[in-house]
């Protein structure tokens, strides 16, 4: 066995040299016999980041690339604004999903099965808002140490708390993305964005307002069997 690969390799290192070319021209072309040593060829290239070139496009910038109809200026106040709604609404994603794991009482069913709803909506907006970035011709942010450092939202313990601070949090921190939602969604349509409007008037406030419907009524005092 040892003797038949031996002899082998010379030839499969010949022929790689005069194959390399045509190799690469088409990729994906196997065009090589069962007993050639093919995979060589095919090694990721791994590390790169250790020596990585300057980044295709700097976090804060926009490019002009999408004619989309918008001027610069409007589409880097545009991007601005979203990233700060994007950090927040990742913060208030987390924080459902940190709530659903965690809550604990009387109304765990509902509010753990509430939770994670309110997660997969908070998901959804997430994507269209680092969408609408990208689009503008921005740079979203995304990481959890950059979402850290951007939300508005103030930081939440890793403690277990009990159901009516977690609604609390939550409700916190549903107003203070609502608020901002309102002042940019006139913003922008002071600008003329009138898709980033859109996003933040037809998904974003529509979304988070019926949010705060079912989160707040979970803590209005009411009594369980008799009437008041
Ligand atoms: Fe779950």
């Amino acid at each position: 066995m040892a003797s038949s690969a031996k002899a082998a390799a010379p030839k499969a290192a010949a022929s790689k040299k005069t194959a390399a070319p045509a190799a690469k021209k088409s990729a994906g072309n196997t065009g090589k016999g069962a007993g050639s040593n093919a995979t060589v060829d095919i090694q990721p290239i791994l590390n790169q980041q250790n020596h990585a070139p300057a980044p295709t496009q700097r976090y804060g910038t926009v490019s002009q690339r999408l004619p989309i109809g918008l001027d610069e200026p409007t589409r880097q106040a545009s991007v601005t604004m979203l990233n700060q709604l994007l950090a927040d609404t990742i913060t208030l994603r987390d924080m459902y999903k940190k709530h659903h794991w965690q809550v604990v009482g009387p109304t765990f069913y509902q509010l753990h099965l509430l939770f994670d709803k309110h997660y997969e909506e908070q998901a959804v907006l997430v994507d269209a808002i680092a969408e609408r970035i990208q689009i503008l011709g921005g740079v979203a942010v995304a990481m959890a140490h950059d979402v850290a450092e951007l939300s508005s939202i103030p930081r939440v313990p890793r403690d277990r708390e009990e159901a009516p601070v977690q609604v609390s949090r939550l409700l916190d921190g549903h107003q203070r993305l609502l608020k901002n939602c309102h002042d940019y969604a006139s913003k922008a349509d002071d600008k003329g964005d009138d898709g980033t409007n859109d996003l933040i008037v037809s998904q974003l406030i529509r979304t988070n307002e019926m949010q705060v419907w079912f989160v707040s009524e979970h803590v209005v005092e009411s009594p369980l069997t008799r009437a008041e």
